[in-house]
């Protein structure tokens, strides 16, 4: 049954005069942060919650957040993955306290030993010999598009419509129906029209990979094995076989971002499908919270970088930054990676997801709702369609602005978070049955409400 719409804004109405019974602390906070921070919030993204202000945190342990005026949530935002490891996962507190404290030293400009073991650790996962790191996903893409361009020699990057990899200015273009390119909707103050840096097609479609791949003055292909950030868009049968096979006709460098589909397992879908990217970028999860990101090379790439002459690697070149490889993000990591993110973790966090994303199709199917649920190991997405949408745009063309907030409110208010900027739900290794099926009872009430 369709929801009705007219219903959905009266539950919207009373949903908000729920929420603002009991957050009137975090509006008090908010009210009060309006006058020296831009927006109210520290970082602007911070005011997209529904409700009209964000709640303020108090604190958050495992898959718990607990709020200023005393509310607790399930947590399956996470962070919007950053926090994929749980929050404050006892090994990294140990980590930190170890070296913050105990050892001294977060930014000594110089390397530790736990930088290696992390590194010798994602090359394993990965399969990727030789790796870097930044403070964010975002820098580790950033510096990956200056390298395949400073050893290919070509001017372009090719990138799938509606993708997300961070601030990256190359990233921000679409492409309309006929195929021409444009610069997002919303691209903040680019320097340059990306459209003249980068080239872009639908995710799925392979024939236009091969076509704008063709004349080789493209030198990387930038994607996510699944694209992430518009809802989940899972690869067609052969679409990243093709793409790899294009790239090694045509000379391209293959750049998967993981930073998301790291769900998908411990080496994310380059481990899990086989995949043979040139390069791997990574962030969010990997240090535990702390901020960190990372890129992997093949050794033929790294052997490139190697021979490039005029290219500054150690200075004002345009790749690196003050507290990228930090002895505190790497020691999160390596904890992180050692004892939280593990191979057994990812086998009871998918698990969990399995038992989530039955429970969405049971509740669906139950009040005969036509959407759909995407999985990608520990994080699943809700879609409103019945079927999965193939690509970027398509998936683009279905956002409800109106549904999400009724629903994403309607949770919020009975203690489970979905990830504010879609329809997202992550599990971390702390992450319970108990938790899922919360889900599942207070969505099967959503489903209720919203359709009777
Ligand atoms: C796939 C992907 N890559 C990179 C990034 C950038 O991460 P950060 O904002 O931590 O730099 C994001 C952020 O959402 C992402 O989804």
């Amino acid at each position: 049954m369709p929801v009705d719409r007219a219903q959905m804004n009266q539950i919207l109405q009373a949903e908000l005069a729920r929420f603002a019974d009991t957050h009137a602390g975090s509006r008090e906070r908010f009210e009060r942060a309006r006058r020296s921070l831009l927006g109210g919030v520290p970082m602007t993204w911070m005011a997209k919650w529904a409700g009209g202000h964000p709640v303020f945190a108090a604190g958050a342990r495992g898959a718990s957040i607990e709020d200023v005026d005393g509310n607790r949530y399930v947590d399956f935002a996470l962070g919007d993955t950053g926090a994929m490891a749980g929050h404050s996962p006892a090994p990294v507190v140990d980590a930190v306290t170890r070296r913050l404290g105990d050892l001294g030293g977060a930014t000594v400009m110089l390397p530790t030993e736990d930088a290696t073991w992390v590194g010798d650790e994602l090359a394993r996962r990965f399969g990727l010999p030789l790796w870097s790191f930044s403070l964010t996903a975002t820098d580790a893409n950033r510096w990956a598009l200056r390298l395949c361009r400073a050893i290919t020699g070509r001017p372009y990057v090719l990138v799938f419509s509606h993708c997300y990899h961070g601030t990256v200015d190359e990233t921000f273009v679409t492409v309309d129906g006929g195929g021409r390119p444009h610069s997002r909707e919303g691209n903040v103050g680019p320097a340059v029209d990306p459209t003249q840096t980068t080239r872009v097609c639908e995710f799925n479609d392979l024939d236009a990979v091969e076509r704008l791949l063709a004349d080789k003055q493209v030198a990387c292909v930038l994607t996510e094995p699944a694209l992430t950030n518009i809802g989940i868009v899972l690869p067609e049968p052969g679409f990243l076989d093709g793409v790899r096979a294009a790239c090694d006709w045509t000379g391209t460098l293959l750049i998967c971002d993981e930073t998301h589909t790291l769900s998908a397992g411990p080496g994310g879908c380059t481990a899990a499908w086989d995949l043979r990217p040139d390069i791997v970028t990574l962030g969010k999860a990997i240090a535990g919270g702390l901020p960190i990101g990372g890129y992997g090379v093949s050794a033929d790439v790294a052997a490139r970088i190697d021979a490039l002459d005029d290219a500054d690697l150690v200075d004002v070149g345009g790749v690196g930054g003050t507290l990228a490889g930090n002895a505190l993000s790497l020691a999160a990591a390596r904890a992180t990676l050692s004892e939280v993110l593990t191979d057994d973790a990812f086998t009871h966090m998918t698990a969990l997801c399995d038992r989530f994303v039955a429970g969405v199709r049971g509740a669906l199917d139950d009040h005969d709702v036509p959407w759909s649920i995407v999985q990608l190991g520990a994080r699943a997405e809700l879609a409103f369609t019945p079927d999965p949408p193939r690509n970027g745009g398509a998936s683009a063309a279905l956002h409800d602005a109106e549904i999400e907030d009724v629903l994403h409110l309607f949770l919020l208010n009975r203690g489970v978070l979905l990830t504010p900027f879609h329809n997202m739900a992550l599990m971390c290794p702390a992450t319970t049955e108990a938790d899922v099926d919360r889900h599942t009872e207070v969505f099967t009430a959503a489903l209720a409400a919203l359709t009777t």
